[in-house]
């Protein structure tokens, strides 16, 4: 098993994800307590997948943040760079596209895609600014990015007991409920060094994007980002 550490490269990440592709959704929900559905419900909701549009669900990994945008006359592209968990997407979902996808290097046309999102994804990417600047090259004039990532959570009274649970809990759970353990030390220590809610939002500022907002869900455990790209006049 190959855990990446936080300075980490691509073809570690990629391999780590590889690792775990079969159990990859099953573990999630144990370790999230189920709330795992609650947030890509949000995600959903935040999207608002409508006929007629195209949505980039990027770091799609096994497909369970995509399958959340199906529905009637909308087109839903999976990109990610792990062909485990790629292999593991068009088995669950025959009825996804799946494509190999590097965030830092998309392989799609400028202004493509209504949509472009990311859950659970843009901590793993090595480069998150080139991999933003890609996000904002692909999305249409007036379209929208919105990224689902766990952030720091709001309430002081909460932190020291969700510190406890990902410095602790996580791993020690995660060593009984996954072979590879590894990956999920790698989950807690990259959650912890991860940008907080405003720090994230100035990033996508900075990539281009505009009218930048942000959602805490479960007391600022995840957080939905939202930005549009400037429409054309
Ligand atoms: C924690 S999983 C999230 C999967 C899915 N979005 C979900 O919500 O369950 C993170 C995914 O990011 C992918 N990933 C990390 N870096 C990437 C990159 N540079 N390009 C494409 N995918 C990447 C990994 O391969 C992995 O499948």
């Amino acid at each position: 098993m190959s855990k990446a550490d936080l300075a980490k490269k691509p073809a570690e990440v990629a391999a780590m994800f590889d690792d775990v592709a079969a159990t990859y959704d099953r573990t999630n929900s144990l370790l999230s307590f189920g709330q795992d559905r609650t947030w890509r419900n949000a995600v959903r909701e935040t999207v608002a997948p409508t006929a007629g549009q195209k949505i980039l669900d990027l770091a799609a990994g096994t497909g369970a943040s995509s399958a959340a945008f199906l529905a009637d006359g909308v087109k839903v592209v999976a990109g990610d760079f792990s062909e485990g968990m790629l292999a593991v997407g068009r088995k669950r979902h025959p009825n996804i596209e799946f494509v190999f996808a590097d965030a830092t290097k998309l392989p799609f046309a400028d202004n493509e895609f209504d949509t472009v999102t990311i859950s659970f994804g843009l901590r793993n990417v090595v480069d998150v600014k080139k991999a933003l600047s890609e996000m904002h090259r692909v999305t249409k004039p007036g379209g929208q990015l919105v990224i689902c990532e766990f952030s720091k959570v709001s309430n002081r009274f909460l932190r020291p007991f969700y510190n406890f649970y990902l410095g602790r809990l996580l791993p020690a759970l995660s060593s009984i409920a996954s072979k590879t353990p590894e990956a999920y030390s790698y989950l807690s220590e990259s959650i912890m060094a991860w940008p907080n809610q405003q720090e994230l939002g100035l990033q996508i500022a900075k990539a281009g994007y505009e009218s930048v907002q942000f959602q805490n869900l479960t007391c600022g455990i995840v957080a939905i980002h939202r930005a549009r790209k400037k429409a054309t006049k």
